[in-house]
C-alpha cells in the first residue's frame, strides 16, 4: 500500500486493520497442473503441446510463442489466426521487460465516416461482418518480430509441427462444433458459394484437416513474412477481400510493421505489474483500477463480498470512462499515461465514492446504453526453462472475425475495424463508447482491451496471465491477480472463480449467472447498482501460470473452455 498518499487518520485506520494481521483460515488449495521447468497454457491442448514440445527440444518461450500462435490458428479458428492481430508482453530471465504490438491497422483508404450512411447514422453490421470490417492483419509480422529479436530455433523447425497438424488434422471438441454450427448461416451469407473446405467435418465434431492452411504455412516458412505482406498469400487474400467489396490493398500489407512498445508498469503492494500499453487500453485501465482500489483492504472484505464488489465496480466505472475519452493509437494521439496512472489522479478519482450509494455513471461522464455481443479472442501464457515469461493475447475480434474465410488460404479474416469508434457516443459490439482519440484514420491502429500481463512479486517473476473477453478482458485479469494476491487462491482456483464486470456504460454490473448469492445482488440493488446475470454466460476465459514459493509452476487453464496446461 502507498502510505504516502494517505492522510494520517486513514493511515492509522489501515494500520489497525492491516490485511497481514487478519486471521487466516487454513485451507487446502486445489492446484492446477504443476511442472518444474516450463509450461504453456492455451485454449487448445494441441497448441499447448506443440509449444511445450518446442521448449523440450531446447527452444525458449519466444520460439514456443511462434509455434503456439500458429497452432491456435489451425485448431482454434474461432480466435487463433493469421488474419488478425495481437499483443505480447515479455519478461526475460534477466528481468528486461517489453511489449510487442501486432495489432491490425486501418487500410489506407479508410475514412473516419466509412461506417456512416448519408444521414450520419452507423450502418448496421458494416464494421462487424464481411470485407469492410477487415483491418490489415498483424499476426505474421508479430511472430517474425518476436523470432528475429529472441528466437533461437529456425522458423522451419518451429512451424513444421504446425504444418503437420493442419495436414493430418485434429479432433474438433463439442464446444467448437456447437460454435461452428451457431455461425454457419453467417459464414454462408458472408462468403456466398465459397464454403469452407472443412465445414462438414467441423460441424460433426470429427477430425478436421486444413491442407490449404498447411500450404500457406509452408510458403511462409519458405519465403518469410514477405509471403504474407505482398507475396502470393497476401495477393490472394487482397483479391478475395476486394472481390467481396473491401478496400484493403497489397500496398497496405507492404506498409504493415509490428511495433515494439514500452509496457505499462506500476506497483500494487509488493507486486510490480507489467501490462500492455496503447494501442491497447489494457495496461492503463488495469493500472488505474488497481491504483484506485489499492488503499482499500479488499482482502479483509472477502472474495466477491459486497464491499469488494462495490469498491472494484466504482474503480472500474471511473477507469472505463477515462478509457473512452483518452485512449487510442499512440502513433496518432497524445495519451497522458503518466497522469492517468498516478496516485494523485487515482485518489482524486475516488473522492466521490460512497459505501452507501452507487455513483451513477451519468455523474462520471455521458453516454448511451448499448447492447452486447459475447466475448471472443484468445490468450496463452508461456514460461520457459531459462526463466523467460510471456503473455500473449491474439484475436480476430468477433467469433471467426468478419466471418470472411479465404478458402484458398485456409483462414478467417478479422473484423477489428469495429474496435474503432465509428461515431462518437455510439457503442461498438462490446458496448464500448469511443471518442476522437479512437476515431478511424488511414494506417491507424484501433484501440484494444487486450491485457496480456506479467507480475513480479518482491522483484521476482511471479505470474503470467491474460484472457479473451472484449471489454471484460481487463476486469477478468484484475480479478485473477486479486484472487491470488488478496484472497490466497492458487492459479487454477483464481482462474475458475466466478467473475463480475462493470465498464461505466451501460451502467450495469454483469455477474456470471448462478454464481453469486441472490441476497448479495439484492443488497447491491438497494444501493443503486444494477446487477445483470443475463448479458453473458461467462466472463473471460483466463489462462495463466503462477510461480509457487519453491519455484514450481502452477498452470491455471480456465474451466470455461477447452483450455489446457502442458508442462515438463
Ligand atoms: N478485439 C477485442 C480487443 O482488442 O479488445
Amino acid at each position: 500500500m502507498k502510505y504516502t498518499t494517505l492522510s494520517f487518520l486513514a493511515l492509522l485506520f489501515l494500520i489497525t486493520s492491516c490485511k497481514t494481521e487478519a486471521p487466516q483460515e487454513k485451507r487446502t488449495i486445489e492446484r492446477g497442473l504443476l511442472s518444474q521447468k516450463a509450461m504453456v497454457v492455451s485454449a487448445r491442448e494441441e497448441a499447448s503441446k506443440i509449444g511445450a514440445m518446442i521448449m523440450e527440444q531446447g527452444g525458449n518461450a519466444f520460439d514456443a510463442m511462434v509455434a503456439t500462435e500458429m497452432a491456435l490458428a489451425v485448431t482454434y479458428p474461432f480466435a487463433g489466426n493469421l488474419g488478425g492481430g495481437g499483443f505480447m508482453v515479455y519478461r526475460t530471465a534477466n528481468g528486461d521487460v517489453g511489449g510487442l504490438d501486432y495489432r491490425e491497422k486501418a487500410p489506407g483508404a479508410a475514412d473516419k465516416d466509412m461506417y456512416l450512411d448519408e444521414q450520419g447514422n452507423v450502418i448496421p453490421n458494416l464494421s462487424t461482418e464481411g470485407a469492410m470490417a477487415v483491418g490489415v492483419p498483424g499476426t505474421i509480422s508479430g511472430i517474425f518480430a518476436a523470432h528475429e529479436k529472441f528466437g533461437s530455433m529456425p522458423i522451419q523447425k518451429l512451424l513444421q509441427p504446425v504444418v503437420d497438424l493442419a495436414r493430418n488434422g485434429y479432433v474438433v471438441t463439442e464446444n467448437q462444433a456447437k460454435r461452428f454450427e451457431k455461425y454457419s448461416e453467417v459464414f454462408n451469407r458472408v462468403n456466398g458459394d465459397s464454403t469452407m473446405l472443412y465445414s462438414t467435418a467441423f460441424a460433426k465434431a470429427e477430425t478436421v484437416k486444413n491442407p490449404a492452411l498447411a500450404e500457406t504455412l509452408e510458403r511462409i516458412i519458405a519465403n518469410g513474412k514477405a509471403e504474407f505482406y505482398g507475396g502470393e498469400t497476401g495477393q490472394k487474400m487482397v483479391e478475395y477481400i476486394q472481390s467481396k467489396g473491401g478496400i484493403m490493398t497489397v500496398d497496405d500489407l507492404k506498409a504493415y510493421e509490428a511495433q515494439w512498445r514500452t509496457p505499462v508498469t506500476f506497483e500494487y503492494d509488493n507486486l510490480k505489474i507489467i501490462s500492455m500499453s496503447p494501442p491497447s487500453s489494457g495496461g492503463v485501465c488495469l493500472a488505474q483500477i488497481m491504483q484506485m482500489i489499492e488503499p482499500y483492504d479488499v482482502s479483509q472484505y472477502g472474495h466477491n463480498s459486497e464491499k469488494a464488489i462495490q469498491v472494484i465496480t466504482e474503480a472500474e466505472r471511473r477507469a472505463y470512462a477515462d478509457r473512452s475519452f483518452y485512449l487510442g493509437d499512440p502513433d496518432f494521439v497524445d495519451i497522458p499515461i503518466e497522469t492517468l496512472i498516478s496516485d494523485a489522479y487515482s485518489t482524486n478519482r475516488m473522492d466521490s465514492f460512497s459505501w452507501d450509494k452507487a455513483t451513477p455513471s451519468s455523474d462520471v461522464s455521458h453516454g448511451e446504453v448499448p447492447g452486447y455481443e459475447s466475448m471472443e479472442t484468445t490468450h496463452y501464457s508461456i514460461v520457459d526453462q531459462f526463466g523467460n515469461a510471456i503473455a500473449v493475447t491474439t484475436t480476430l475480434n468477433g467469433a471467426y472475425g468478419s466471418k470472411l474465410y479465404v478458402n484458398e488460404l485456409g483462414f478467417f479474416l478479422n473484423n477489428e475495424m469495429d474496435d474503432f469508434s465509428s461515431k462518437p457516443g455510439v457503442p461498438n459490439m462490446f458496448g464500448l463508447i469511443g471518442a476522437k482519440a479512437n476515431e478511424i484514420a488511414p494506417g491507424k491502429r484501433m484501440l484494444s482491451s487486450m491485457t496480456p500481463t506479467l507480475v513480479e512479486k518482491d522483484g521476482k517473476f511471479w505470474m503470467t496471465v491474460g484472457t479473451p473477453g472484449g471489454s471484460t478482458i481487463i476486469t477478468s485479469v484484475l480479478q485473477t491477480i486479486l484472487n491470488v494476491h488478496e484472497f490466497d487462491m492458487g492459479m487454477q482456483e483464481a482462474v475458475n472463480a466466478p467473475r463480475f464486470h462493470h465498464q461505466w456504460l451501460p451502467d450495469i454490473v454483469m455477474f456470471e449467472p448462478n454464481s453469486f448469492d441472490k441476497t448479495l445482488l439484492e443488497s447491491l440493488k438497494s444501493k443503486g447498482y444494477v446487477p445483470n446475470e443475463e448479458v453473458s454466460p461467462v466472463i473471460g476465459k483466463v489462462d495463466g501460470i503462477l510461480v509457487l514459493p519453491d519455484g514450481t509452476l502452477e498452470g491455471g487453464a480456465d474451466r470455461r473452455g477447452d483450455d489446457t496446461a502442458v508442462g515438463f
